[in-house]
């Protein structure tokens, strides 16, 4: 078979990846646990064909830019050492949301591009194992793969440096089915332009220039292992009360190195959660690498969030989603 199609759902970290391990690798140097997203969706076709002189990336129906070819080709390289496949690849990638803005278009495309490149070289690999070469390219990726909730633990600490980290694998991992915790998730679409700083150079910067970086990167665990229990005893509020404080705490860090990807539209999102708090709602925010917030609410009580988030002033749409199911090959896909 030189032919595989795929369909990979975005993820929403409760508890956020922020910052790489130092030595390369692509290593996250925290703890992360999201949930992947049914509502949104990347649909992608790989195919191996000997007539192309390079790799061919077609995003949202037009040419991808350079940027995007390059670490599309960087993963199918991987996958072409693997197999001995050695043709190119035509690459065709869909999504049906804003893409590069925030809202974890990298991990539902690194995700469904891993899945339908191994495949289509004739890899059958383990979910894992896609999952660890998913990583390679966005960390969040890794987390794509799997249904519900899932968590990518922190990279080795003492990988050195120098490129020995070929070798080393670190795969996400099912925490709990999406039926676990009747959540949704309310996607506050604040633009649909993309970002000005990508997540890998945001946490560069962050990583070298914050005086609060160190900090992140200590707290970040212990919020990670509370979020774990919470969620694991389907304690709706503790869950969503730690899910803020890992996006404040991790925007903090950012902030004070001057990566700022908040507008005045997410404050503003971010006072509406907090009126309806105080109201008696609960309803708790999140914040990616983009302007949009994302509030997490439960399932019972999501038409009333979903209207007065709609009403926050400099909220464009409201995207619906909840916990779904992980990446998986198909047997056809319009792209
Ligand atoms: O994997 P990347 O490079 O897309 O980085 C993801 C960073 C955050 O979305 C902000 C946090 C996370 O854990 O998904």
């Amino acid at each position: 078979m030189s032919e595989a199609c795929s369909i990979a759902h975005p993820n929403i970290a409760l508890s956020k990846y922020w910052g790489k391990r130092p030595g390369g690798g692509n290593f996250p140097a925290v703890p992360s646990l999201s949930v992947t997203l049914a509502g949104l969706e990347t649909r992608t076709r790989v195919r191996f064909d000997s007539s192309l002189q390079q790799d061919r990336i077609v995003l949202n129906g037009e040419r991808a830019d350079a940027g995007t070819e390059a670490r599309t080709s960087e993963l199918l390289d991987r996958v072409r050492r693997a197999s001995g496949e050695e043709r190119h690849a035509e690459v065709r990638t869909r999504n049906d949301f804003p893409t590069a803005s925030g809202l974890a278009s990298s991990a539902s495309g690194f995700a469904a591009l891993a899945l339908a490149a191994t495949r289509a070289a004739g890899l059958s690999w383990s979910a894992s194992q896609v999952s660890d070469l998913a990583r390679r390219s966005s960390a969040s990726a890794a987390r794509s793969l799997f249904d519900g909730f899932v968590e990518l633990p922190a990279g080795p600490a003492d990988l050195g440096e120098g490129g020995a980290h070929e070798d080393v694998v670190l795969s996400a991992r099912s925490l709990a089915p999406a039926g676990h915790l009747a959540l949704t998730v309310l996607v506050c679409v604040t633009t649909e332009a993309r970002k000005a700083i990508g997540s890998s150079e945001g946490m560069r910067r962050t990583m070298a220039a914050s005086p609060y970086a160190q900090a992140w990167v200590e707290e970040a665990p212990r919020i990670h292992a509370r979020l774990r229990d919470a969620l694991l005893a389907r304690d709706f509020v503790a869950v969503g009360e730690l899910a803020e404080a890992s996006a404040l705490a991790m925007h903090a860090s950012a902030i004070a190195a001057g990566v700022i990807y908040w507008t005045g539209a997410t404050l503003d999102a971010l006072a509406a959660v907090r009126s309806l708090r105080a109201a008696g709602t609960q309803a708790f925010a999140t914040v990616d690498a983009g302007p949009h917030v994302k509030v997490l609410a439960r399932a019972s009580e999501a038409a009333r969030v979903r209207d007065a988030m709609r009403a926050a002033p400099g909220v464009e749409r409201v995207i619906e989603a909840r916990p779904g199911e992980g990446a998986r090959l198909v047997d056809e896909v319009i792209t």
